[in-house]
């Protein structure tokens, strides 16, 4: 062959490889756009087949459409707070340490609305219920007034208590991607707990006065809001998601309202315990409580049903 023939045969060949390349191409698209048709038949089809797969019915998923939807909201108050408190923290480390939670709690709204997508039920990834925007408003009176203790009453001790029970409650009886999802945020409310339970309790020591006023004005401001939305009621979640509240059912998940607020209220106490307030003080805010329709089961002396009894502290009698 000589130089001119292997040239010719060159481009011949080349020839050969851009009309394959391009019918290569073509073919990828055409596949590309009838696949693209059928592939949200495909994941309707897994999703039906995980919901089987679950042993669960449509009742579960809107239940669960509805407590992740509410959930992810709790997560995104949270992610504003933390980031509206870090400018009045006190030191860089705290600031550092501040973010880094927000961070976490942007993860946890992640990971959430994962979950509902690849568990087929919708969830919204914005605050709904007017409950957590109340808390909100709140929280920025505390930073308006530079009240440091009162925002980390609100967000570490408040509302990660009442998180920790949901991810415990949604870590129980439930589907096993739910279980792991609510395991792995559980772990991260925890440590926040603690953080928040740390700074408090370094607070309490230097000025017990001011971070005992704290603790009753954001208690009388936010107790309330939280526990409201342990209820089988909702005000315009359900709608938006259009779920049936009427048929939500907490027996699904072996649970129930009254069970619930029940958790709810021994943790909050357990918390109150943890960072060393005054009983003094918290008696009455415990009390108070008796207004939400819950009694406490943990604590005998809160009971007004009960005769005064031992404290849960170390077993030390009162
Ligand atoms: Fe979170
Ligand atoms: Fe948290």
């Amino acid at each position: 062959m000589c130089a001119e023939d292997g040239l010719v045969y060159y481009e011949h060949a080349c020839t050969h490889l851009h009309a394959f390349l391009f019918l290569t191409g073509a073919v990828m698209d055409a596949m590309a756009q009838t696949q693209g048709g059928s592939r949200d038949a495909a994941l309707q089809a897994l999703s039906s087949s995980r919901a089987e797969r679950h042993g669960k019915d449509k009742r579960y998923f809107d239940l669960m459409a509805y407590i992740v939807s509410n959930t992810i909201s709790g997560e995104i108050m949270a992610v504003e707070n933390y980031s509206e408190m870090v400018p009045i923290m006190g030191d860089t480390e705290a600031k550092i340490e501040t973010v880094k939670q927000a961070n976490e709690e942007s993860k946890h709204i992640r990971m959430l609305a994962s979950l509902g997508k690849r568990l087929d039920y919708p969830v919204k990834t914005e605050i709904v219920e007017p409950q957590w925007k109340a808390i909100r408003g709140h929280f920025s009176s505390a930073v308006k007034k530079k009240d440091l203790a009162a925002c980390l009453i609100i967000q570490d001790l408040m509302t990660e208590t009442m998180a920790i029970v949901l991810y415990k409650t949604l870590g129980r009886d439930t589907d096993s991607d739910t279980a792991q999802v609510a395991g792995l945020i559980l772990s991260d409310e925890i440590e926040h707990l603690g953080i928040g339970a740390r700074r408090i309790k370094a607070m309490l020591e230097k000025d017990p006065e001011t971070v005992h006023d704290a603790l009753v004005w954001a208690h009388h401001r936010v107790m309330p809001e939280l526990f409201s939305m342990i209820s089988t009621s909702c005000h315009s979640l359900c709608a938006e998601l259009s779920v049936d509240c009427g048929g939500i059912g907490l027996d699904s998940i072996a649970t129930d309202i009254e069970k619930l607020r029940v958790d709810a209220l021994d943790a909050y106490m357990e918390t109150l315990d943890l960072v060393g307030f005054d009983h003094k003080v918290t008696m009455p805010l415990i009390a108070s409580m008796s207004s939400y329709g819950v009694q406490p089961k943990a604590d005998l002396r809160l009971r007004s049903d009960a005769p005064s009894a031992c404290s849960t502290q170390a077993g030390a009698c009162c």
